[in-house]
């Protein structure tokens, strides 16, 4: 047994996702790039047979060619596609959901979001950095670009729930939600730090989530779950390199320690377990935030109706098309 092994053994116990048949079934899995949380999930949800399409911000080919080589390997046979999506971008967003329903109009059965920034972790920003279009990053990016997405799909999201029993939204949000706080979503009269920032952009997700299932979980058979991946020390994926950006030394740092990291922290595969519970368990409750593949309590904030109900009637104004 490897030092790894043992030490997990010990500390760490990483619950696993049960396998499914999703033969004939239809998955968008967003920000899967190589080495993230949504590559891993992409990689399981097609070895259990799903029609799978992966996202990254650049061409997917090097994804979708990784994703075949793996699974083709273990003699799996793939049906994986891929397309370019910015969800710090209106044109992109608009542009992506084109594509899929040209291509698969007909059908989504689980839309699982990956797709994050977390930049800044130095918190040496005094002033929010704005998109083209004048939002805070985190903000448009994590939580504005999934609403816009889900939005846009909402109708074929629908189509398949009232269909064939049931379709899904997940999202991928993070304990750090607590960083966040409904008085501070309302009220932005703050000196800035981007820690906080992302914690209200997840805030905001884990109130989407469960208003998606308010809405249209009894009338259209759409599932939506929210979850915090992996188990306490962290999943070791890509994210921290763009939060550590522009200082040279501590990224030369992370780079020395990360063989150290790697021994306490959760594989991609290993992180990924609680999005597959929440994407294909039959066990999964809608509405409700998951960790290590169990319904937990987020928040008091996040479970504020009043809040979420606020949010979707402002976000809507905010995306002109939102049915609110
Ligand atoms: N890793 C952890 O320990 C941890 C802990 C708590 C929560 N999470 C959550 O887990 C999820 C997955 O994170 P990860 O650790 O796998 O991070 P990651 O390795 O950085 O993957 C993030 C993905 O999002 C994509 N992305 C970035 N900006 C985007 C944009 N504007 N539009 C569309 N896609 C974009 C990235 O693409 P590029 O490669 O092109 O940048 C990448 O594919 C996130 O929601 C994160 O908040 C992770």
């Amino acid at each position: 047994m490897t030092i790894r092994k043992l030490l997990r053994k010990a500390f760490i116990s990483t619950p696993v996702a049960k396998p499914v048949d999703l033969s004939g079934k239809y998955m968008i899995v967003t920000g899967a790039s190589l080495g993230s949380l949504g590559y891993a999930t992409a990689k399981q949800l097609s070895r259990w047979g799903a029609t799978v399409v992966v996202t990254t911000r650049r061409d997917t080919e090097d994804v979708v060619a990784a994703l075949k080589n793996e699974l083709e390997k273990d003699s799996v046979k793939v049906k994986i596609d891929g397309h370019k999506l910015d969800l710090s971008d209106t044109a992109s967003v608009n542009q992506f959901t084109q594509w899929y329903e040209g291509l698969y109009g007909d059908r989504l059965d689980i839309l699982i979001y990956n797709a994050v920034i977390h930049l800044d972790l130095m918190s040496k920003w005094k002033e929010p950095n704005l998109t083209p279009d004048g939002f805070e990053i985190h903000w448009r990016t994590n939580y504005l670009g999934t609403v816009q997405l889900t939005h846009n799909l909402l109708p074929l999201l629908k189509k398949t729930g009232q269909r064939y029993g049931e379709a899904r939204v997940v999202n991928v949000v993070s304990q750090l939600h607590n960083r966040g706080s409904n008085e501070i979503l309302f009220n932005a009269q703050r000196a800035y730090e981007s820690w906080q920032a992302y914690g209200l952009s997840k805030l905001a997700l884990i109130h989407f989530t469960y208003e998606l299932h308010r809405r249209f979980s009894q009338t259209d058979n759409l599932k939506s779950y929210c979850l915090h991946p992996g188990g306490k020390s962290g999943t070791y994926t890509n994210v921290a390199n763009k939060g550590f950006e522009g200082h040279a030394i501590v990224g030369l740092l992370r780079k020395l320690v990360a063989p150290i990291e790697k021994l306490f922290m959760d594989t991609a595969e290993e992180g990924a377990q609680t999005q597959l519970h929440c994407a294909v368990s039959a066990d999964a409750k809608s509405g409700h935030y998951y960790v290590k593949c169990q319904a937990a309590e987020a928040s008091a904030d996040s479970r504020d109706e009043s809040a979420a109900g606020r949010l979707w009637k402002n976000t809507g104004e905010w995306l002109t098309k939102m049915p609110v």
